[in-house]
């Protein structure tokens, strides 16, 4: 008998507390998963954290090719948060597959594919690479980037082009699709249901918000892109607003992130309506936080009389 293993966190959290939550099919052990681009594929973590506490991964969106971002200066820190044009750089779709998936699940850890594809066509092929059979969990959608076809607009901020592209991966892959928006709206509740009728299992929410920063000594902005996606703490008020609000219109789960820090945000995100949480920016402040507050949830649930985190999605949400 491995004594070890059945005193261990884990183990001692699951015989007390039901942290595991349903996400579109996708189960997860706990709520609580790495935000895509902030946690890489794990590998600069592991000194830090047992990365296979997480209740998933999402990984570094990946395009077809490989893709080298956006020129320097890519990050920016602000009050309260950062900005960053890193602008989807990575190695493409099949060094992900060869290399860093088999990676993360020798680690024991759900993977969540991130995908970003610059056509209604690359996102279709990249869905289609990404099926059960991989050993991918889930994917998750990243609608916030350009489509090039339509001269750079972005696919998340119009509705007939979520609905057609959500409905173009869902057709193409056996996995859950969890379509991630992006705050940069007037109406976000008409982008959520526009995602949900082109047959999302799930809501990931919300991607940065677009911002700049300018250099007043060389009176140029800061980032080589211009504009970038603001994160942390400075966004997590817009960020519950809008679960809050798109919770109240849709049946699905929503996977909430934006600027948590801590267990209180964590609270606070899954009582506005989320069933699962991304941690981002906070990784890069305390690159063990996500399984501390894996840990730190199960502390609040046996102290509040909580058997299963499930309860509590939606608690705040005034029906
Ligand atoms: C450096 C950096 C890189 C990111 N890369 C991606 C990405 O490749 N795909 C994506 O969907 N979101 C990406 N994001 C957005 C995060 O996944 C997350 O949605 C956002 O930062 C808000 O959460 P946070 O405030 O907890 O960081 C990135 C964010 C940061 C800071």
């Amino acid at each position: 008998m491995n004594t070890g293993q059945k005193n261990s966190p884990e183990q001692y959290i699951s015989d007390t507390v039901d942290l595991s939550v349903d996400l579109g099919g996708l189960r997860l052990k706990n709520p609580v998963t790495a935000a895509s681009g902030t946690f890489g594929y794990g590998r600069e973590y592991e000194p830090f954290a047992d990365i296979s506490r997480l209740g998933a991964v999402i990984v570094k969106g990946t395009t077809l090719k490989p893709t080298p971002g956006n020129p320097a200066p890519r990050i920016y820190e602000t009050a309260s948060g950062m900005l960053n044009s890193i602008g989807l750089e990575n190695p493409g779709i099949e060094v992900f597959l060869d290399i860093h998936l088999p990676y993360l699940l020798e680690r024991g850890v759900q993977v969540i594919a991130n995908i970003a594809g610059n056509t209604f066509e690359d996102n279709e092929t990249l869905g289609a690479m990404i099926r059960r059979q991989s050993g991918v969990a889930a994917i998750e959608l990243n609608i916030s980037c350009p489509n090039v076809e339509k001269g750079g607009m972005h696919f998340g901020t119009d509705p007939d082009m979520v609905f057609q592209v959500v409905n173009a991966v869902k057709k193409v892959t056996d996995l859950p699709v969890i379509p991630k928006l992006s705050p940069n709206v007037s109406d976000i509740t008409i982008i959520a249901q526009a995602a949900q009728a082109g047959g999302a299992d799930a809501l990931s929410m919300i991607n940065t918000l677009m911002g700049m920063a300018i250099d007043v000594k060389k009176r140029k902005p800061v980032l080589g892109n211009i504009f970038g996606g603001l994160s942390g703490p400075a966004i997590k008020p817009v960020a519950l607003r809008m679960i809050y609000q798109v919770h109240k219109e849709i049946d699905i789960p929503i996977l909430g992130g934006g600027g948590i820090m801590n267990v209180t945000d964590v609270l606070e995100f899954i009582m506005a309506g989320s069933s699962a949480v991304s941690i981002g920016t906070a990784n890069f402040v305390q690159p063990g936080i996500s399984v501390q507050l894996i840990n730190e949830l199960a502390d609040y649930m046996v102290a509040n009389n909580v058997a299963k985190i499930s309860d509590l999605v939606g608690a705040a949400v005034y029906k």
